[in-house]
């Protein structure tokens, strides 16, 4: 894995929005096909590709990484923090993203949405832009989780052990063979608080089942953007 870092949070976010658009031009396919990540650190890249409209927004598909099982209007909600984020400034966004629908019931969503997925041409998106959690989960596969494991479907329903309430333990996220099969890799991490995550990234002999954002160092096409 590649590592850019950066110590100034508008040169991270200019960087990684470059990198974005740049697969989205150079890309040959007629549509890109973009898996995009919650949390705190995507937001700002988000507003940013929407607000600056640097690229035709007709030209990619954006596919949701992973998501709470929350309603979408919920403060939780992957779904209402990607729509904010890029569907004020660009209406056209939301022809074009796809996501696990929280009105179904959990294992539904899952199978509907890997139906969804399926139709990217070779299951494989052009694009994948992921973040890390302090116990080593990237999308919503936590350490231990059987998630892990699965190797057929490319979403499935987990569980975040160490949530507080249900609505937020009960996850949806797509599985390591959507994620590895990504022609690249854009890792984010942000903070200070990252320091530590990143070491073990990197250096600890934790295993893929413990830290599973491990796994993301076989991939041949992965950068880490780290804002220190
Ligand atoms: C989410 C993602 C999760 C996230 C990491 C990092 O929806 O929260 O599933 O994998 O990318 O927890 O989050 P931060 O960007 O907030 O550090």
């Amino acid at each position: 894995m590649d590592i850019k870092k950066f110590s100034s949070e508008s040169t991270f976010e200019a960087n990684v929005v470059t990198e974005i658009v740049s697969v989205i031009e150079n890309g040959s396919a007629k549509n890109c096909s973009i898996g995009l990540s919650g949390g705190k650190t995507p937001r700002p890249i988000y507003q940013a590709l929407a607000n600056n409209a640097i690229f035709d927004f007709e030209k990619v598909e954006w596919y949701m990484v992973d998501e709470r099982c929350v309603p979408r209007d919920n403060q939780d909600s992957n779904y209402k923090m990607i729509t904010e984020a890029f569907g004020k400034a660009e209406p056209n966004f939301f022809k074009h993203f796809h996501y696990f629908d929280t009105a179904l019931e959990p294992a539904t969503a899952a199978e509907v949405y890997a139906k969804e997925l399926n139709k990217i041409p070779s299951q494989q998106f052009d694009l994948i832009i992921l973040g890390i959690g302090a116990d080593g989960h990237t999308a919503s596969l936590f350490p231990h989780s059987p998630a892990l494991l699965e190797t057929e479907r490319l979403a499935v329903r987990t569980i975040n052990e160490k949530a507080p309430n249900p609505p937020v333990r009960d996850r949806l996220t797509i599985t390591w063979p959507m994620i590895l099969a990504s022609k690249q890799i854009l890792l984010l991490a942000s903070g200070v608080d990252k320091k530590d995550t990143i070491e073990a990234l990197f250096n600890s002999n934790l295993d893929t089942t413990q830290f599973p954002a491990k796994r993301l160092l076989e991939h041949t096409n992965a950068t880490l953007f780290w804002l220190e």
